[in-house]
Parts: C-alpha cells; structure tokens; sequence
C-alpha cells in the first residue's frame, strides 16, 4: 500500500489533493486484488475513473507548471505521455484478455512505483516554482 506522506508535496493543494485521490485509487486496486474475486465491474468501473482522472490531473497539473515557468515542466509532459502510452498498452489487453490477476497486478505495481517515484523526482520540483 501506498500512503501520501509529506515528502510528496508539491505545495499546490489541489495537486496534491488529486495525488491522494490517485493514490487512492491504486489501493483500492491493490484491495481488490487481495480480496475474494470480485465480478469484473468492479475493475472496469475502477479502471474507467482511474483512466480518465489521471487525464485531468495530468492537465491540471501541466498547466500549473506552465503557469509557474517551473523547469521540469517539458519533463513533466514527456512523463505524463509515457505513463499514459503504458496504459493505453494496458487498456488494449484488458479488453482482449479481460481481468485476468496477472496483469492487474502488473499494472498496479507499475503505477504506484511510477507515481511515487514521479512526484518525489518532478512534480515535487513544484515546491521551487510557488510564487512568494
Ligand atoms: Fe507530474
């Protein structure tokens, strides 16, 4: 299990607020894979919100370091495409093979490696951007 912990903030509340939401989410992935096979609505519906809030908050967030001419910014955005080409990759075999544990797990292990070591390593670069 992931928790949000200070050493991830960013100093944008709302970026960290979808952080939690994010990290939340791939908990509750981890649950779900640790409990009693649930019936496969389960991950669609969890899977389908993921997908689409991490779209939003990758804009979000985007437009945050854009704003505060943070450096890291173009780093960010190449990041943010790679992450979501792995899950497009992602999507295609779950619509092919369906919910199968294997790759559930895989994908929750990549993204919450991923989004750990993301924040600490760019998106906390936010904290040097803040308007004082
Ligand atoms: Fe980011």
């Amino acid at each position: 299990m992931l928790a949000w912990s200070e050493e991830f903030s960013t100093g944008f509340a709302l970026v960290d607020t979808q952080h939690r939401m994010l990290i939340d989410k791939i908990n509750q992935l981890e649950q779900l894979l640790n409990g009693p096979p649930p019936p496969k609505q389960k991950y669609d519906e969890l899977l389908g919100f993921l997908g689409s809030y991490v779209g939003t908050h990758f804009r979000f967030e985007e437009q945050c370091m854009e704003k505060a001419k943070c450096p890291v910014h173009e780093k960010n955005k190449q990041a943010h495409a790679a992450f979501l080409g792995v899950f497009a990759k992602f999507k295609e075999k779950y619509a092919a093979e369906g919910p199968k544990p294997e790759l559930l797990k895989s994908l929750q292990n990549a993204a919450a490696d991923w989004i750990r070591n993301h924040i600490l390593s760019v998106d906390r670069e936010l904290k040097k951007c803040q308007k004082s």
